[in-house]
């Protein structure tokens, strides 16, 4: 397995109290795969690939528990400095907002070369030719040319391919994605979501895909892992969630993607609001909105049942959640 992240725990201590962002978090993603982590703001997704990463907002954010395990070593436990080239030349995260990730003065030839320049000793002039060639796979036209220009001379869209390009410089085994298209108009959103699904494949990287759209992971994503106020409610194999989820929060997320043959309909949406992390409900976190809640839902944290091989809801009534979506 390229990456196992095992019951991670992350708190933020704040003057106000403590923010368990991720309570107990376990997934995986192999060479070659797109887990997709999808869930409505708040609910840990970020924090979670930021410890992975290393670069969690520490103090006031701290790892509490867990292990995260790059390619069978526990991330951790290593020392700072193997973290440090780890994370440099073998994992790569590309962000929601290229213009505040991208150096203003810098222009972009330069901040991809600089890439070939640090890690891998080049040229000026080799390192040049580099982020041309890098320009050019991800499809930026005139590369020759534009690859003297700074990031505020590029669209969205063309700023996206250029993070998604210094992602790929040093041709990483893992790259997370943390909402790469929220920023972009829906059209060059699809692109950009196409361009990078691509060269994931070509390169056998595993990719983690955040999202909050569950409109945009069908194509792309070979599992899906879903989190609620830190935690995975349910994980499972694209195709099973579509075509029946087996946790309620799923279910409410699949009902409210917008839908072609329902324009003019109002879109369904889950009631209420994602709970405080600083307060989240007993039993079940996900039980003052839920359509089928309990009194059990209430009183027991329900564990992650093993709906079929491959697949996990936690939801004391995932037998009833997917028999209903089947029929
Ligand atoms: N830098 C921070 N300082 C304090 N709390 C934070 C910080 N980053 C995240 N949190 C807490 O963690 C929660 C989950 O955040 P995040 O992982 O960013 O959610 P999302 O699922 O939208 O990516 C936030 O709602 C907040 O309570
Ligand atoms: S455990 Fe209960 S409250 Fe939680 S999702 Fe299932 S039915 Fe809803
Ligand atoms: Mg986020």
């Amino acid at each position: 397995m390229l990456l196992e992240v095992r019951d991670l725990q992350v708190q933020f201590r704040m003057r106000e109290g403590i923010s368990r962002a991720v309570n107990g978090v376990s997934y995986a993603v192999d060479k070659g795969e797109t887990l997709a982590v999808l869930g409505e703001s708040g609910s840990g997704k970020s924090v979670t690939a930021q410890a992975v990463m290393g670069i969690l907002d520490s103090p006031p954010g701290r790892i509490t528990g867990g292990e995260i395990l790059f390619q069978g070593e526990n991330l951790l436990t290593m020392p700072e400095k193997k973290r440090r080239t780890v994370r440099g030349a073998q994992m790569a995260m590309i962000f929601q907002d290229a213009l505040s990730s991208l150096n203003p003065v810098l222009s972009v030839g330069d901040q991809l070369g600089e890439m070939f320049v640090v890690h891998r000793g080049m040229s000026k002039k080799d390192a040049r030719a580099r982020a041309v060639e890098l320009m050019d796979r991800v499809r930026i036209p005139a590369a020759k040319e534009r690859v003297r220009q700074y990031p505020h001379q590029f669209s969205g869209g063309m700023r996206q391919r250029i993070m998604i390009a210094m992602a790929l410089a040093l041709e990483p085994a893992l790259i997370i994605a943390d909402e790469p298209t929220t920023a972009l108009d829906v059209t060059v959103q699809a692109q950009v979501m196409e361009l990078l699904a691509e060269l994931q494949r070509e390169l056998r990287m595993g990719l983690i895909l955040i999202t909050h759209d569950l409109g945009v992971v069908a194509d792309v994503a070979d599992r899906i892992a879903v989190m609620y106020a830190g935690r995975i409610v349910e994980s499972a194999p694209v195709h099973d969630i579509y075509r029946a989820p087996a946790h309620p929060y799923t279910k409410g997320l699949l009902e409210s993607i917008p839908r072609l043959d329902q324009k003019g309909q109002e879109l369904y949406a889950i009631k209420g609001l994602p709970p405080n992390l600083m307060h989240i409900p007993p039993g079940c976190a996900f039980h003052p909105r839920c359509p089928r809640a309990q009194e059990v839902c209430v009183r027991e944290e329900p564990p992650l049942h093993r709906v079929s091989a491959g697949r996990g809801s936690a939801c004391h009534f995932w037998k009833e959640t997917l028999d209903d979506a089947a029929r």
